[in-house]
């Protein structure tokens, strides 16, 4: 615990020695996201993180997320350092979309607007008309129906079926998943309503369709969030990483938050969703970060970044 603490202090004066600005995704250890609010951080989902990153007068960026996190704010901010605790940190919809693989689907479907999910490389973004978050998924799949132009959708196949559901359009979907999100299940998820049935399921769109079919709320996390605190309801199911679930508490104190179940391979529940990239943002990686910045240090290639600044910055203006 004294180590600990003596950590947190030490990682808290680096950063203000450093005048670097800390973002931070809501999936980071709970010791990380009271880090970022007492150095002035900044804590948000995927979308947001990137506008902050963007908007940001500091010449050095701490991005404690996962490794698609730390391009987007290099590619928006060139001329800014971004260095991440841990470059180590994946995603595992990421991983499973590669650029070449991407480079023959888009010749089958020449006449598709290619969309990516921002959690891809930026060789995928490189490649993509649009990019979306979670939170703007839906009314871009809405926007571009209304063109008339069919879209194919890398890569989280649950995502891509959500907006195909919500906006009608034609859409080619890759097949990857959200280990995480995944591994929610509808039965699951039937008995802990059973037990509490006044409370309100609120579900991530990377969760399956059974499951978020079964939703009272779909949204990012942020939207998650404020979906919770502006609601006149007392008790929540949450279906997305854990966590969120410091926010939560902090914002709704009042309120009660249950773990949506997660389920293994092997059928046995298992009580939490956790995101084990997101678990590398520690207090040591990110003092040897700050310590030590070229190996932490985000790098794109510039005509990679050039060619995945389009869709950004398309995505940025759609959402302001
Ligand atoms: P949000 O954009 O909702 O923060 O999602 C990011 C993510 O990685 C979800 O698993
Ligand atoms: Fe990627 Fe899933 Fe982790 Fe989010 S929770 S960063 S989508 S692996």
């Amino acid at each position: 615990k004294k180590k600990d603490e003596a950590l947190f202090d030490e990682a808290l004066e680096l950063i203000k020695k450093k005048n670097a600005l800390l973002i931070a995704h809501y999936y980071t250890s709970e010791t990380m996201q009271r880090l970022c609010e007492a150095a002035g951080g900044f804590i948000g989902d995927s979308l947001e993180m990137a506008r902050v990153g963007r908007d940001s007068d500091k010449d050095l960026l701490l991005v404690a997320g996962v490794r698609f996190m730390g391009e987007t704010a290099k590619i928006l901010s060139p001329d800014k350092t971004v260095i991440m605790p841990e470059l180590k940190a994946e995603c595992s919809l990421d991983l499973c979309c590669d650029v070449e693989d991407l480079k023959k689907i888009k010749a089958l479907h020449p006449e598709a607007t290619v969309v990516a999910y921002a959690n891809t490389s930026a060789q995928v973004k490189a490649q993509a008309d649009w990019i979306v978050t979670s939170s703007l998924a839906v009314e871009l799949g809405k926007y571009l129906t209304k063109q008339g132009k069919p879209i194919l959708w890398v890569p989280d196949r649950h995502l891509g079926s959500y907006i195909a559901a919500q906006s009608d359009c034609e859409i080619y979907c890759w097949p990857g998943r959200c280990i995480v999100h995944d591994s929610f299940e509808e039965n699951a998820l039937d008995f802990v309503k059973k037990e509490n049935p006044d409370a309100k399921i609120l579900v991530h769109p990377e969760a399956p369709a059974a499951v978020v079919a079964k939703a009272d709320y779909v949204g990012s996390t942020s939207q998650i969030l404020n979906y919770a605190k502006n609601s006149d309801c007392k008790e929540f199911i949450i279906g997305t990483e854990k966590h969120i679930f410091y926010k939560l508490m902090q914002a709704c104190p009042d309120k009660k938050f249950i773990e949506a179940p997660v389920v293994s391979t092997s059928g046995h529940c298992i009580s939490c969703a956790n995101c084990p990239w997101m678990g590398m943002n520690t207090l040591e990686s990110l003092i040897r970060a700050l310590n030590d910045p070229e190996p932490h240090s985000v790098h794109v290639d510039e005509s990679v970044r050039l060619g995945a600044l389009k869709p950004l910055d398309r995505m940025l203006s759609f959402s302001a």
